[in-house]
Protein backbone atom coordinates (compact mmCIF):
# COMPACT_ATOMS: atom_id res chain seq x y z
CA UNK A 1 0.00 0.00 0.00
CA UNK A 2 1.25 3.24 -1.09
CA UNK A 3 -1.20 6.07 -1.33
CA UNK A 4 -4.11 6.06 1.13
CA UNK A 5 -7.38 8.91 0.73
CA UNK A 6 -9.31 9.95 3.32
CA UNK A 7 -13.12 11.80 3.10
CA UNK A 8 -15.84 13.10 5.55
CA UNK A 9 -19.39 12.42 5.03
CA UNK A 10 -22.88 13.11 6.59
CA UNK A 11 -23.27 14.91 9.51
CA UNK A 12 -20.19 17.37 10.44
CA UNK A 13 -18.89 16.31 14.00
CA UNK A 14 -16.30 18.06 16.62
CA UNK A 15 -13.33 16.26 16.05
CA UNK A 16 -13.40 15.21 12.56
CA UNK A 17 -10.52 17.55 11.62
CA UNK A 18 -8.68 15.95 14.41
CA UNK A 19 -9.25 12.25 12.72
CA UNK A 20 -8.21 13.66 9.50
CA UNK A 21 -5.01 14.90 10.78
CA UNK A 22 -4.64 11.90 12.93
CA UNK A 23 -5.09 9.88 8.87
CA UNK A 24 -2.39 12.43 7.24
CA UNK A 25 0.18 12.64 9.72
CA UNK A 26 -0.13 9.10 10.53
CA UNK A 27 0.05 7.98 6.89
CA UNK A 28 3.38 10.06 6.39
CA UNK A 29 5.18 8.43 9.45
CA UNK A 30 3.89 5.19 7.82
CA UNK A 31 5.95 6.42 4.38
CA UNK A 32 2.35 6.85 2.83
CA UNK A 33 1.32 9.44 0.88
CA UNK A 34 -2.05 10.75 1.43
CA UNK A 35 -4.83 12.31 -0.34
CA UNK A 36 -8.23 14.24 0.62
CA UNK A 37 -11.44 13.73 -0.72
CA UNK A 38 -13.61 17.06 -0.97
CA UNK A 39 -17.12 16.76 -0.30
CA UNK A 40 -17.45 13.24 1.10
CA UNK A 41 -19.03 10.87 -1.75
CA UNK A 42 -19.81 13.71 -3.84
CA UNK A 43 -16.50 14.78 -4.41
CA UNK A 44 -15.42 11.29 -4.59
CA UNK A 45 -17.26 10.48 -7.31
CA UNK A 46 -16.69 14.45 -8.99
CA UNK A 47 -12.80 13.76 -8.75
CA UNK A 48 -12.12 16.43 -6.17
CA UNK A 49 -9.26 14.87 -4.86
CA UNK A 50 -5.91 16.52 -3.72
CA UNK A 51 -2.95 15.62 -2.26
CA UNK A 52 -2.24 16.35 1.27
CA UNK A 53 0.97 17.22 3.04
CA UNK A 54 2.08 17.20 6.69
CA UNK A 55 1.66 21.41 6.90
CA UNK A 56 -2.07 20.71 5.26
CA UNK A 57 -3.42 19.55 8.69
CA UNK A 58 -1.12 22.03 11.10
CA UNK A 59 -3.60 24.49 12.98
CA UNK A 60 -6.31 22.31 12.29
CA UNK A 61 -6.67 19.71 15.52
CA UNK A 62 -9.00 22.35 17.99
CA UNK A 63 -11.38 23.15 15.02
CA UNK A 64 -14.93 22.28 14.90
CA UNK A 65 -16.30 21.63 11.21
CA UNK A 66 -14.99 19.49 8.37
CA UNK A 67 -11.92 20.91 6.26
CA UNK A 68 -12.76 18.26 3.67
CA UNK A 69 -16.19 19.66 3.99
CA UNK A 70 -18.71 16.93 4.19
CA UNK A 71 -21.87 15.84 2.49
CA UNK A 72 -24.99 13.65 2.23
CA UNK A 73 -24.61 12.19 -1.52
CA UNK A 74 -27.89 10.24 -3.10
CA UNK A 75 -25.95 9.53 -6.17
CA UNK A 76 -23.50 6.90 -4.21
CA UNK A 77 -26.11 4.95 -3.17
CA UNK A 78 -26.78 3.57 -6.56
CA UNK A 79 -24.50 1.05 -7.95
CA UNK A 80 -23.45 3.60 -11.28
CA UNK A 81 -22.28 6.36 -8.46
CA UNK A 82 -20.07 3.86 -6.64
CA UNK A 83 -18.40 2.81 -9.31
CA UNK A 84 -17.58 6.19 -10.45
CA UNK A 85 -15.71 6.16 -7.60
CA UNK A 86 -14.00 3.39 -7.50
CA UNK A 87 -13.29 4.42 -10.78
CA UNK A 88 -11.94 8.16 -9.42
CA UNK A 89 -9.89 6.29 -6.89
CA UNK A 90 -8.13 3.95 -9.66
CA UNK A 91 -7.47 6.83 -11.97
CA UNK A 92 -5.62 9.02 -8.62
CA UNK A 93 -3.89 5.16 -7.93
CA UNK A 94 -5.24 5.11 -4.26
CA UNK A 95 -5.45 1.46 -2.56
CA UNK A 96 -6.69 2.08 0.48
CA UNK A 97 -9.66 4.48 1.82
CA UNK A 98 -10.54 5.49 5.53
CA UNK A 99 -14.15 6.97 5.92
CA UNK A 100 -14.59 9.38 8.23
CA UNK A 101 -18.87 9.68 8.83
CA UNK A 102 -21.97 8.35 11.02
CA UNK A 103 -24.00 5.44 10.30
CA UNK A 104 -25.09 6.23 6.87
CA UNK A 105 -21.74 7.06 5.54
CA UNK A 106 -20.44 3.07 6.89
CA UNK A 107 -23.06 1.64 4.90
CA UNK A 108 -21.88 3.45 1.85
CA UNK A 109 -18.33 2.02 2.72
CA UNK A 110 -19.31 -0.75 3.11
CA UNK A 111 -20.79 -1.24 -0.32
CA UNK A 112 -17.61 0.23 -1.15
CA UNK A 113 -15.62 -2.98 -0.04
CA UNK A 114 -18.05 -4.89 -1.67
CA UNK A 115 -16.35 -3.65 -5.21
CA UNK A 116 -13.29 -4.99 -3.75
CA UNK A 117 -11.60 -1.30 -2.60
CA UNK A 118 -10.41 -1.61 0.80
CA UNK A 119 -11.71 1.04 3.15
CA UNK A 120 -11.98 1.63 7.25
CA UNK A 121 -14.47 3.56 8.78
CA UNK A 122 -14.20 5.78 11.56
CA UNK A 123 -17.03 6.82 13.73
CA UNK A 124 -17.62 10.72 12.86
CA UNK A 125 -21.49 11.47 14.40
CA UNK A 126 -22.35 13.94 17.45
CA UNK A 127 -25.24 11.47 17.24
CA UNK A 128 -23.23 8.69 19.15
CA UNK A 129 -25.79 5.98 16.97
CA UNK A 130 -22.75 4.41 15.75
CA UNK A 131 -23.43 0.07 16.90
CA UNK A 132 -20.20 -1.58 18.43
CA UNK A 133 -18.32 1.33 19.75
CA UNK A 134 -18.83 2.89 23.14
CA UNK A 135 -18.52 6.74 21.39
CA UNK A 136 -18.26 8.37 18.40
CA UNK A 137 -15.87 11.82 17.78
CA UNK A 138 -17.89 14.76 18.43
CA UNK A 139 -20.22 13.41 20.88
CA UNK A 140 -18.92 14.40 23.63
CA UNK A 141 -18.37 18.07 22.37
CA UNK A 142 -21.97 18.17 21.56
CA UNK A 143 -23.35 16.88 25.19
CA UNK A 144 -21.02 19.48 26.69
CA UNK A 145 -22.84 22.04 24.32
CA UNK A 146 -25.90 21.19 25.25
CA UNK A 147 -25.04 21.43 29.19
CA UNK A 148 -23.58 24.67 28.69
CA UNK A 149 -26.56 25.81 26.78
CA UNK A 150 -28.58 24.08 29.48
CA UNK A 151 -27.18 25.54 32.32
CA UNK A 152 -28.24 28.90 30.96
CA UNK A 153 -31.84 28.19 30.45
CA UNK A 154 -31.74 26.93 34.11
CA UNK A 155 -30.88 30.40 35.11
CA UNK A 156 -33.66 32.27 33.44
CA UNK A 157 -36.38 29.14 34.12
CA UNK A 158 -35.23 30.11 38.22
CA UNK A 159 -35.90 33.36 37.95
CA UNK A 160 -39.37 33.03 36.32
CA UNK A 161 -40.10 30.02 37.82
CA UNK A 162 -41.08 28.06 34.25
CA UNK A 163 -40.73 24.70 33.16
CA UNK A 164 -38.25 24.61 30.15
CA UNK A 165 -38.69 22.04 27.43
CA UNK A 166 -35.38 21.49 25.75
CA UNK A 167 -35.23 19.65 22.42
CA UNK A 168 -31.84 18.40 21.28
CA UNK A 169 -30.15 16.22 18.30
CA UNK A 170 -29.47 13.02 17.95
CA UNK A 171 -31.48 11.58 15.18
CA UNK A 172 -32.81 8.16 15.92
CA UNK A 173 -30.83 8.06 19.28
CA UNK A 174 -31.54 9.57 22.88
CA UNK A 175 -27.88 9.79 23.70
CA UNK A 176 -27.47 13.35 23.87
CA UNK A 177 -30.06 14.15 25.84
CA UNK A 178 -29.49 11.13 28.24
CA UNK A 179 -26.00 12.18 28.62
CA UNK A 180 -27.03 16.07 28.86
CA UNK A 181 -29.58 15.20 31.19
CA UNK A 182 -28.12 13.05 33.87
CA UNK A 183 -24.73 16.09 34.09
CA UNK A 184 -27.79 18.56 34.04
CA UNK A 185 -29.78 17.26 36.67
CA UNK A 186 -33.13 17.46 34.28
CA UNK A 187 -36.35 16.58 35.91
CA UNK A 188 -37.22 14.41 32.55
CA UNK A 189 -35.12 12.75 30.14
CA UNK A 190 -37.84 11.37 26.83
CA UNK A 191 -35.62 9.69 24.70
CA UNK A 192 -36.99 6.97 21.80
CA UNK A 193 -35.62 3.86 23.59
CA UNK A 194 -38.02 4.19 26.34
CA UNK A 195 -41.73 5.29 25.73
CA UNK A 196 -42.60 8.23 27.97
CA UNK A 197 -46.03 8.52 29.87
CA UNK A 198 -46.69 12.23 29.85
CA UNK A 199 -49.06 11.35 33.33
CA UNK A 200 -45.83 9.95 35.20
CA UNK A 201 -43.75 13.77 33.67
CA UNK A 202 -46.32 15.62 35.22
CA UNK A 203 -46.99 13.99 38.77
CA UNK A 204 -43.19 14.28 38.53
CA UNK A 205 -43.30 18.26 38.03
CA UNK A 206 -46.24 18.09 40.68
CA UNK A 207 -44.19 16.28 43.70
CA UNK A 208 -41.35 19.04 42.96
CA UNK A 209 -43.47 21.67 42.94
CA UNK A 210 -45.03 20.62 46.24
CA UNK A 211 -41.30 20.51 47.94
CA UNK A 212 -41.28 24.03 46.48
CA UNK A 213 -39.52 23.41 43.55
CA UNK A 214 -40.80 26.28 40.72
CA UNK A 215 -38.64 25.57 37.33
CA UNK A 216 -37.54 22.03 35.88
CA UNK A 217 -36.07 21.09 33.02
CA UNK A 218 -37.22 18.28 30.42
CA UNK A 219 -34.84 17.29 27.65
CA UNK A 220 -36.65 15.82 24.71
CA UNK A 221 -34.34 14.01 22.34
CA UNK A 222 -35.51 14.84 18.65
CA UNK A 223 -36.53 11.22 17.86
CA UNK A 224 -39.27 11.07 20.64
CA UNK A 225 -41.02 13.91 18.82
CA UNK A 226 -41.09 17.92 18.85
CA UNK A 227 -40.71 19.46 22.33
CA UNK A 228 -43.67 21.66 21.63
CA UNK A 229 -45.73 18.37 21.51
CA UNK A 230 -44.40 17.82 25.13
CA UNK A 231 -44.71 21.51 26.03
CA UNK A 232 -48.72 21.67 24.91
CA UNK A 233 -48.98 18.40 27.09
CA UNK A 234 -47.86 19.48 30.02
CA UNK A 235 -49.93 23.24 29.95
CA UNK A 236 -53.17 21.35 29.35
CA UNK A 237 -52.39 18.98 32.26
CA UNK A 238 -51.65 21.67 34.57
CA UNK A 239 -52.12 24.67 33.05
CA UNK A 240 -48.19 26.20 33.91
CA UNK A 241 -46.34 28.49 31.65
CA UNK A 242 -43.65 26.21 29.36
CA UNK A 243 -41.28 27.12 27.16
CA UNK A 244 -39.47 25.52 24.35
CA UNK A 245 -35.70 25.77 22.91
CA UNK A 246 -34.81 24.13 20.16
CA UNK A 247 -31.03 24.11 19.78
CA UNK A 248 -30.31 22.72 16.80
CA UNK A 249 -27.51 22.61 15.17
CA UNK A 250 -25.01 24.50 17.38
CA UNK A 251 -24.56 20.92 19.03
CA UNK A 252 -22.18 20.45 15.87
CA UNK A 253 -20.20 22.94 16.38
CA UNK A 254 -17.39 24.35 18.42
CA UNK A 255 -13.93 23.50 19.17
CA UNK A 256 -13.68 19.50 20.04
CA UNK A 257 -13.19 18.64 23.83
CA UNK A 258 -10.23 16.69 25.13
CA UNK A 259 -12.00 13.66 24.72
CA UNK A 260 -12.58 13.86 21.11
CA UNK A 261 -9.93 15.37 19.91
CA UNK A 262 -7.48 12.13 21.55
CA UNK A 263 -10.50 9.75 20.41
CA UNK A 264 -10.04 11.07 16.89
CA UNK A 265 -6.39 10.93 17.04
CA UNK A 266 -6.19 7.53 18.27
CA UNK A 267 -9.01 6.08 15.74
CA UNK A 268 -7.48 8.03 12.68
CA UNK A 269 -4.88 6.53 13.44
CA UNK A 270 -5.64 3.23 14.09
CA UNK A 271 -7.82 3.30 10.54
CA UNK A 272 -3.98 3.72 9.51
CA UNK A 273 -2.79 0.60 10.82
CA UNK A 274 -5.81 -1.70 10.16
CA UNK A 275 -5.31 -0.60 6.70
CA UNK A 276 -1.50 -1.30 6.85
CA UNK A 277 -1.94 -4.27 8.03
CA UNK A 278 -4.12 -5.72 5.08
CA UNK A 279 -7.99 -5.16 6.44
CA UNK A 280 -10.08 -4.18 3.95
CA UNK A 281 -13.52 -4.06 5.43
CA UNK A 282 -13.82 -2.90 8.91
CA UNK A 283 -14.64 -0.08 11.14
CA UNK A 284 -12.68 1.48 13.95
CA UNK A 285 -14.28 1.46 17.43
CA UNK A 286 -13.60 2.10 21.48
CA UNK A 287 -14.41 -0.64 23.73
CA UNK A 288 -13.31 -0.05 27.59
CA UNK A 289 -11.10 2.38 25.92
CA UNK A 290 -9.23 0.06 23.77
CA UNK A 291 -9.56 1.18 20.37
CA UNK A 292 -9.80 -1.94 18.19
CA UNK A 293 -11.30 -3.18 14.47
CA UNK A 294 -14.53 -4.75 13.79
CA UNK A 295 -15.77 -5.43 10.81
CA UNK A 296 -17.98 -3.95 9.10
CA UNK A 297 -20.39 -6.78 8.68
CA UNK A 298 -20.55 -7.94 12.48
CA UNK A 299 -21.07 -4.02 13.16
CA UNK A 300 -23.21 -3.17 11.40
CA UNK A 301 -25.75 -5.94 12.60
CA UNK A 302 -25.61 -4.94 15.49
CA UNK A 303 -28.42 -2.56 16.78
CA UNK A 304 -27.26 0.77 18.91
CA UNK A 305 -28.60 0.89 22.49
CA UNK A 306 -28.09 3.70 24.67
CA UNK A 307 -26.66 2.51 28.37
CA UNK A 308 -30.03 2.07 29.92
CA UNK A 309 -28.50 2.44 33.33
CA UNK A 310 -27.73 5.73 32.76
CA UNK A 311 -30.98 6.22 32.34
CA UNK A 312 -32.36 4.77 35.15
CA UNK A 313 -29.88 6.86 37.38
CA UNK A 314 -31.11 9.63 35.98
CA UNK A 315 -35.06 8.92 37.26
CA UNK A 316 -33.61 7.81 40.67
CA UNK A 317 -31.33 11.46 41.08
CA UNK A 318 -34.41 13.09 39.85
CA UNK A 319 -37.01 11.98 42.39
O1 LIG B 1 -26.49 13.00 12.39
C1 LIG B 1 -26.21 14.24 12.93
C2 LIG B 1 -27.44 15.11 12.91
O2 LIG B 1 -27.08 16.37 13.45
C3 LIG B 1 -28.66 14.54 13.64
O3 LIG B 1 -28.58 14.68 15.03
C4 LIG B 1 -29.77 15.34 13.01
O4 LIG B 1 -30.99 14.62 13.06
C5 LIG B 1 -29.30 15.48 11.58
O5 LIG B 1 -27.89 15.30 11.59
C6 LIG B 1 -29.59 16.82 10.95
O6 LIG B 1 -29.16 16.77 9.64
P1 LIG B 1 -29.04 18.04 8.69
O7 LIG B 1 -27.85 18.84 9.13
O8 LIG B 1 -28.86 17.45 7.34
O9 LIG B 1 -30.29 18.82 8.86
Amino acid sequence: MKRIAVLTSGGDAPGMNAAIRAVVRSGYYHGLEVYGVYRGYTGLIQGDIEKMELGTVGDIIHRGGTVLYSSRCEEFKTEAGRQKAVEQLKKHQIDGLVVIGGDGSFQGAKKLTALGFPTIGVPGTIDNDIPATDFTIGFDTAVNTVVECIDKIRDTATSHERTYIVEVMGRDAGDIALWAGLADGAESILIPEAPYQIDEIVERLQRSSERGKKHSIIIVAEGVGSGLDVADKITDRLGWETRVTVLGHVQRGGSPTAFDRVLASRMGAKAVELLLSGQRDMMVAIRNNDVIGIDFDEALSQKHQPRMELYDLAKILSI
